[in-house]
């Protein structure tokens, strides 16, 4: 009977670990959004938002982005719509136990409205769902906005990895989110 419990758990496990994203509608600070999975053709889309919030540099090329949306390895990449119109996105890639947010990003004027928030909580529950026990991610030292914003929602700050933006040799500050605490 515990056989055959447990392969009907691995099975749904299996199930939810694989499970599409869902496009949705949500409210956030009482705006409605459209939330969706990210697929190729949105590269453009997020190309442009990265040109606006990091004044006109790239830190991910086309082909990072295509990496990433084709990597063998679990992952999730969200984008959120304002009338059609894409103002932020978030990616994840899992590595064993832990979700490593690769990037996030929201359109200068839509920014302090919980947007990043809400998408880094999607994040959690794919974490979660995935049996995941921390989520990471490295932020620039200097970016003292986006810190303040992981430290709001649990993120603890972690190592300096020295140099690690290539750049401009910037270090980074990597934070790392304890799921079980969350
Ligand atoms: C970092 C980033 C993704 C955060 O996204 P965001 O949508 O601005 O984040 P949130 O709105 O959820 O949180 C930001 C602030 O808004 C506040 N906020 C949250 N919900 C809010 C609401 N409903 N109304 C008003 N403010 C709200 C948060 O409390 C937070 O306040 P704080 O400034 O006192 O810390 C975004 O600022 C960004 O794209 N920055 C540029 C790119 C970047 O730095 N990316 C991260 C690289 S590691």
């Amino acid at each position: 009977m515990l056989k055959k419990f447990n392969l009907f758990h691995s099975i749904l496990g299996i199930f939810f670990k694989n499970r599409p994203y869902d496009e949705k509608m949500v409210e956030i600070s009482e705006q409605e959004y459209a939330v969706r999975a990210i697929v190729l053709d949105d590269i453009k889309d997020l190309l442009s938002i990265e040109r606006e919030v990091y004044a006109g540099e790239l830190p991910w090329t086309k082909t990072a982005f295509l990496v990433e949306l084709q990597s063998p390895d679990p992952h999730l990449y969200l984008l959120i719509q304002k009338n059609n119109q894409t103002i932020g996105f978030i990616g994840c890639r899992i590595f064993g136990s832990d979700a490593h947010i690769t990037n996030v990003a929201v359109l200068t004027k839509e920014q302090g409205k919980g947007i990043g928030s809400f998408l880094i909580r999607e994040i959690q529950q794919f974490a979660k769902a995935n049996n995941c026990e921390t989520i990471s991610l490295e932020v620039r030292l200097s970016n003292k906005n986006a810190q303040r914003v992981y430290r709001q929602l649990g993120f603890l700050s972690n190592t300096i990895k020295p140099n690690y933006y290539t750049e401009d040799k910037e270090d980074a500050l990597e934070m790392i989110l304890y799921l079980k605490e969350v």
